[in-house]
C-alpha cells in the first residue's frame, strides 16, 4: 500500500514524540572536527583479533565508540536495540560460560548487541529487520574500535541462555553478537577473501 507523503511523515512524528527522541550533538571526533581517519585505512585494518592486553580500555575511547553506535541507522529509524557494556574482571567464570575460548575472557571488556525484535521494523512479508539492525550496530562499534587502535572479534557462537543469565536480559531482548574490547596482544594474518567476480553480480 502507498501511503501519503504527510501521513508517514505524522508517524515519523509521532514515534519521535512518544519515543523522546532528541538530536544527536555530534562528538567533534564524529563529527570530523579533529583526529581525522581514513574509512579506507580503517576497514582495511579491521581484523578478528583473538588475543587480548589486560589494560583497560579509557572511558573515553569507550564513550567514543558508543557514541559511533547510537550513529547507526536502523530501519524505520525505530533503534529497537540495546548495548550491554560488560566490564570483565572478576567475572572471568560467567564470561567463560558465554564463550569457552580463553580470549574472550581476556579483554577487559565486552560488549553484547541485543535487538528487541517486538519493536523492528517488519516488511510486508513479514521479515523482521531485528538482526539486521543490531549486526550494523556491532558493526559502527567495531569500525570505531578499530579507528580507536582497539581489537575486536565479532561472536556469533556463544551461549544465548548462559548470555540472558549472566547479562540479565529482559526477555524481550535478544542478545545478536558479541565482541571482547580491548588493546590487541596478536598481528593479523593473511586476508583470505573470495574475488570480487564471485561475490559481485553485474545486472
Ligand atoms: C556474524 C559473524 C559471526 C562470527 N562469529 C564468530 C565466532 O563466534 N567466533 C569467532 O572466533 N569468530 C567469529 N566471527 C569472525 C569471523 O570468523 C571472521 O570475521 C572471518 O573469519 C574473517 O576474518 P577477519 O574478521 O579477520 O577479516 C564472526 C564473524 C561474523 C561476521
Amino acid at each position: 500500500m502507498i501511503y501519503p507523503r504527510f501521513l508517514l511523515r505524522l508517524y515519523s512524528w509521532n514515534q519521535n514524540r512518544r519515543e523522546k527522541r532528541h538530536a544527536v550533538r555530534l562528538h567533534p571526533y564524529i563529527s570530523g572536527e579533529v583526529n581525522k581517519v581514513d574509512y579506507f585505512d580503517v576497514v582495511s585494518q579491521r581484523y578478528s583479533c583473538r588475543s587480548f592486553r589486560s589494560d583497560a580500555v579509557e572511558k573515553e575511547k569507550l564513550d567514543r565508540v558508543l557514541a559511533c553506535a547510537q550513529l547507526a541507522p536502523t530501519a524505520a529509524n525505530r533503534q529497537a536495540i540495546r548495548i550491554i557494556v560488560f566490564p570483565t574482571a572478576g567475572r572471568e567464570q560467567d564470561v567463560a560460560r558465554i564463550y569457552s575460548r580463553a580470549w574472550f575472557r581476556e579483554a577487559p571488556c565486552l560488549i553484547c548487541v541485543c535487538s528487541i525484535p517486538s519493536q523492528c521494523w517488519v516488511r510486508g512479508d513479514r521479515k523482521n529487520y531485528s538482526d539486521v539492525d543490531a549486526a550494523i550496530v556491532m558493526d559502527h562499534i567495531i569500525l570505531a574500535a578499530t579507528a580507536l587502535d582497539l581489537g575486536t572479534c565479532w561472536v556469533a557462537a556463544f551461549d544465548q541462555s548462559a548470555a540472558r543469565d549472566i547479562l540479565k536480559l529482559d526477555p524481550a531482548w535478544e542478545p545478536v553478537a558479541f565482541t571482547p574490547l580491548g588493546y590487541r596482544n596478536d598481528v593479523p594474518g593473511k586476508k583470505m577473501r573470495k574475488y570480487l567476480q564471485e561475490i559481485v553480480v553485474y545486472r
